[in-house]
């Protein structure tokens, strides 16, 4: 099954990159939101980052042109009817995510596959709403996706070897390396990275050490490119707490729970870098 039209639900920062990634190899890509503003700030946000590979003469004008063309913003599902392949990308939660996958069974033409960019939650689940378990699949890019180069790709309890097949040749093609991982809590990537962020917070928490201090640990003294604390902001501290409640649920072991210092500040609406504060404090 030949892949050319894809949508991307959900376009928060997770969504834009990937609908940009596709766009630039290729893809006829819809870009779906409920929320127009953001639809908008995405739109801006590629054709900078655009602008600015043509700058750096890494593609060229009638690259940008033609990539630009290939982006459609799009509130409707309905526009997923026209599509082969849609990648959800809305917020870490199940009610949300199972309420688009049903809608979308219904939209979608019967070949189509639906993958989600889900950080840690089951695909099985996620694939048990639909009447296609067979055709839905994990598809976990890393952020920020223009730049990371992995994707993790979840088969579910029923996912078939075909799709499987099509979205690893996809990855190919969006020049990412593809990484195959079975459907347990927070997969690889997120069960290797969150229980690290976790315990960075909880060394905040318990007076360890400033913020500041513990990013520069883990920075000059592992190589890291950002500290935990940086880079829990820069992911989005609802999102992790989402993956570490996830974590916490799914393997009823105490050394996931949350730290209550993050529970906290997703609390008062501190999410990090997107709201404007978290550990840090942006413009
Ligand atoms: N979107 C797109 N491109 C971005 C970007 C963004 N948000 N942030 C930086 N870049 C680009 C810059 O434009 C720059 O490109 P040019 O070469 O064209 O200038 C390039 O990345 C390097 O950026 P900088 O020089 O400004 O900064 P840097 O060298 O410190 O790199 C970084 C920035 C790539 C983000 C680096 O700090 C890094 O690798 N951080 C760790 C990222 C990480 O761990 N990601 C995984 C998060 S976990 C996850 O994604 C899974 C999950 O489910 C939560
Ligand atoms: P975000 O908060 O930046 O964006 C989410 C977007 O989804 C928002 O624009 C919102 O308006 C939209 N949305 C919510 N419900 C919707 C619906 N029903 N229909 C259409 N749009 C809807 O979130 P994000 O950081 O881009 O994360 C999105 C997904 O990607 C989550 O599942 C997250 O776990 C996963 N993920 C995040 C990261 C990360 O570092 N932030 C990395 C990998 C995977």
């Amino acid at each position: 099954m030949a892949i050319k039209n894809v949508m991307v639900i959900g376009a928060g920062q997770m969504g834009e990159g990937i609908a940009q990634v596709c766009a630039q190899s290729g893809y006829n890509v819809f870009l779906n939101d409920m929320n127009e503003q953001a639809l908008e700030k995405a739109m801006k946000n590629m054709e900078k980052r655009l602008t600015r590979a043509v700058e750096k003469e890494r593609i060229t004008e009638s690259d940008k042109t033609d990539t630009l063309n290939r982006l459609h913003p799009s509130t409707k599902l309905t526009d997923a009817e026209s599509c082969d392949l849609v990648i959800e990308a809305v917020v870490e939660n199940m009610e949300v995510k199972t309420k688009v996958f049903s809608d979308l069974d219904k939209i979608t033409p019967k070949h189509a596959i639906l993958a989600s960019n889900t950080s840690s939650l089951p695909i099985t689940e996620i694939a048990a709403v639909t009447n296609r378990p067979e055709q839905v699949i994990g598809m976990h890019f890393m952020n920020p996706v223009p730049v990371m180069k992995l994707v993790e790709i979840i088969r579910g309890l029923q996912t078939s070897d075909e799709t499987y097949q099509a979205i690893e040749e996809m990855t190919n093609k969006l020049s990412k390396v593809p990484v195959e991982v079975n459907d347990f809590p927070g997969f690889v990537a997120n069960r290797v990275l969150m229980p690290m962020i976790n315990e960075a917070i909880y060394t905040v928490y318990e007076g360890v050490s400033s913020v500041e201090d513990v990013d520069t640990v883990m920075k000059l003294g592992m190589n890291h490119p950002m500290g935990p604390l940086t880079l829990a902001d820069f992911i989005g501290l609802d999102t992790c707490l989402y993956i570490m409640e996830v974590l916490y649920e799914g393997f009823g072991d105490s050394k996931y729970r949350p730290c209550p210092l993050l529970r906290k500040y997703v609390k008062a609406g501190w999410l990090g870098k997107k709201s404007g504060r978290g550990f840090y404090q942006y413009e």
